[in-house]
């Protein structure tokens, strides 16, 4: 039988996603989202593309998650996402809601999924939904490195002129400013990225990779990125209905990696059919190590933010 994927939020992350993972052609997929007729209508669209991009799986859009019973692996990008002058931490209790009763849904109808979190703020949505899923941590990730490290091969890519697929690249941390791109684990075709582009540069390039998803959200005025998040999400759809185990930068639950117990953090991960198979454990230098902490402390910040529960109006 052929796999099932359900992405929850038919907006431009969850679209954009389903649309890249019908063309894979692995799995059928369900779209749903709480608005009527959204997820019909694009599923519809994206089904009739299927002779032209040669697809062959099902996809259908919803608004009840009976449909989406079974699934391997569910992608949540249900909520809100960024205008300008809005940082990723200013969705957090909206969002919360959203994604716990989302969350609650698609577990009831699918307890042996792999749950992939897209919705910001990220790690703290992925903490959420781990708590309120009850699943085991290897089956609830989330996708932000995958996303972050694109940016930064990207911007490589484009100051040396190669490919971006000859850089290979970490980004650990959380999905925000105080993310830490890994600029010794970095190399072009093999050979150390220090090596061929100068400090400032560098550190230039740093820079806007923290700053990829807000340089998105000031052009395009009205939401925030959502082509490459989607392939983010669809390498790493890939990873586990294929069972590639890829090694993939993943926010995971850390559970004394790292020094870091009980918080979700952005990590090398290998991922396959149950999800994460293993949290790779690379070694730091004390001032790399600082930088994860800190990135750590900023996400725990934030989750203390939400244990305490929204603010009362004034
Ligand atoms: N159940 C299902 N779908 C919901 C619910 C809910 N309870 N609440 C909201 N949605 C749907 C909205 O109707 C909308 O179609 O989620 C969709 C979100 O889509 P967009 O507003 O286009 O947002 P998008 O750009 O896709 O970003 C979604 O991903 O990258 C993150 O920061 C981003 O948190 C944001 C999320």
């Amino acid at each position: 039988m052929r796999k099932k994927v359900t992405i929850v939020g038919a907006g431009q992350v969850g679209a954009t996603a389903a649309q890249r993972i019908f063309e894979r052609g692995y799995a059928d997929v369900v779209l749903v989202d709480i608005i009527e007729g959204l997820p019909q209508g694009k599923a519809l669209d994206i089904l009739q593309s299927g002779p032209v991009v040669g697809s062959d799986v099902s996809i259908v859009g919803t608004n009840k998650y009976e449909d989406t019973a079974g699934s391997d692996v569910v992608v949540i990008t249900s909520g809100v996402a960024r205008k300008p002058g809005m940082s990723r931490d200013d969705l957090l209790f909206t969002n919360l809601d959203i994604v716990g009763a989302v969350t609650k849904e698609t577990v009831k109808h699918s307890p042996k999924a792999v749950l992939i979190i897209v919705t910001n703020p990220l790690d703290a949505m992925c903490q959420h939904a781990y708590q309120v899923s009850g699943l085991p941590r290897e089956r609830v990730i989330g996708q932000s490195g995958v996303l972050d490290t694109a940016r930064f091969r990207t911007f490589l890519a484009q100051q040396l002129g190669v490919s971006p697929r000859d850089v290979q690249a970490y980004v650990l941390g959380g999905h925000g400013d105080t993310m830490v791109p890994l600029v010794r684990y970095t190399t072009v075709g093999g050979v150390p990225v220090a090596d061929l582009v100068p400090k400032e540069t560098l550190e230039r390039i740093v820079k806007r990779t923290r700053d990829g998803g807000a340089e998105i959200v000031a052009l395009l005025k009205t939401g925030s990125a959502y082509y490459a998040p989607s392939a983010g999400v669809a390498e790493m759809v890939d990873s586990i209905i294929l069972d590639q185990h890829r090694i993939l930068p993943c926010a995971a639950y850390l559970d004394g990696e790292y020094g870091i117990r009980g918080l979700y953090v952005g990590v090398p991960t290998r991922l396959g059919t149950g999800g994460i198979e293993e949290i790779i454990q690379i070694k730091l230098t004390a001032e790399e190590h600082a930088m994860l902490q800190k990135s750590a402390d900023a996400v725990q910040e934030l989750v203390n933010v939400m244990r305490k529960g929204r603010p009362k109006a004034a």
